[in-house]
């Protein structure tokens, strides 16, 4: 009689026990050990202004609405004035920075965006590659939080209000994720 009446219990309290002592998991990408390593980039001084806390952050725009191409190739891109346009034709139309923004766009210019992250050109990355094993293959894991993956190697850059380079990029640090997360470690596979 005691033990049917105990059994329920016990359970509950593994139950709770199992809650307690695992570790807690959401606030991390599944399946990820994330990269070590910090840089210290200065600010690169950009034709406008571009504030990823206001579109990121605030208004919660996903990082592939506008780097539209990071999911399917090389590089991630950088949108085009036209994309910018579908809202700031009408949103903030009194700011000085959405002012200048017009005016290329009605010079049919692009402002001449600087880059911030850049490895040498014997170096091979791919966005593709890395997108799918952490983000579009990884179990757990929703495209809403994508970011949480591109920090690994950009940082935070939905709280920054300029781009900035906030991780090293070197060969140490690609290695180390390489060896942290079963990536490959021939030497032909990021150098050409
Ligand atoms: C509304 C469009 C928009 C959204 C949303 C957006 N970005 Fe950007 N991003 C830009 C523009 C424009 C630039 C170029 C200006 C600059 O570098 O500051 C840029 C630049 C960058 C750069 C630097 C590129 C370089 O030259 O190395 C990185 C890294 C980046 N974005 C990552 C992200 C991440 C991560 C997110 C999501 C948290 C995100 N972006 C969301 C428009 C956007
Ligand atoms: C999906 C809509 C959307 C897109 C696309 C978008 N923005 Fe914005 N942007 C906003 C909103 C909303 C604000 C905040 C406006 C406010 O505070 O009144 C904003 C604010 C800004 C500001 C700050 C204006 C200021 O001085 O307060 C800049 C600069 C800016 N955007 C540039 C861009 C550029 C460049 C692009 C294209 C790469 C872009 N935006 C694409 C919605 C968008
Ligand atoms: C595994 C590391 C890694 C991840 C994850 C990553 N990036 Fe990058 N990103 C890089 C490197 C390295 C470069 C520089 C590439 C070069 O110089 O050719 C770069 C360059 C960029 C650039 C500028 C040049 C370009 O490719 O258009 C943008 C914009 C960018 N990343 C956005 C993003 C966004 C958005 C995400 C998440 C969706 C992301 N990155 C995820 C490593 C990464
Ligand atoms: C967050 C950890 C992490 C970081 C940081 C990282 N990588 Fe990777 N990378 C991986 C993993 C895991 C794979 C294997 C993906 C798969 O399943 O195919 C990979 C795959 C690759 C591939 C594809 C190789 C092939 O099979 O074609 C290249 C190239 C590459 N990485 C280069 C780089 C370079 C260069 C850097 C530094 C700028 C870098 N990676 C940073 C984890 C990382
Ligand atoms: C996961 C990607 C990755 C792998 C694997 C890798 N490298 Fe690199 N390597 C890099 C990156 C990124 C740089 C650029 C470093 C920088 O910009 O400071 C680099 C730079 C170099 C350089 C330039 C010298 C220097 O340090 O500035 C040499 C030489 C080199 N690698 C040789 C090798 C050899 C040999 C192997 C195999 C044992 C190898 N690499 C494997 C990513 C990688």
């Amino acid at each position: 009689m005691a033990r049917v009446l105990w059994a329920p219990f016990l359970a509950a309290l593994v139950a709770v026990f199992v809650l307690l002592s695992s570790p807690v998991t959401y606030a991390e990408v599944p399946n990820a050990v994330p990269p070590k390593g910090e840089h210290n980039g200065k600010d690169v001084p950009q034709p406008i202004e571009f504030p990823h806390d206001i579109h990121a952050k605030i208004n919660e725009i996903n990082c592939m609405y506008c780097h539209t191409y990071a999911r399917r190739s090389k590089v991630a891109g950088i949108p085009p004035t036209s994309k910018c346009m579908g809202c700031h034709s009408v949103i903030a139309t009194d700011k000085p920075r959405i002012q200048k923004l017009t005016e290329y766009w009605e010079k049919r210019e692009s402002p001449p965006w600087k880059k911030v992250h850049d490895v040498p050109d014997y170096v091979h990355f791919t966005h593709e590659k890395h997108l799918k094993r952490f983000v579009f293959d990884n179990e757990g894991m929703e495209v809403e939080r994508v970011s949480e993956v591109c920090a690994f190697c950009h940082g935070e850059v939905k709280n920054m209000t300029v781009a900035n380079k906030v991780k090293p990029l070197n060969m140490g640090f690609c290695v180390r994720c390489h060896e942290a997360n079963d990536g490959p470690s021939d030497c032909w596979k990021c150098h050409k």
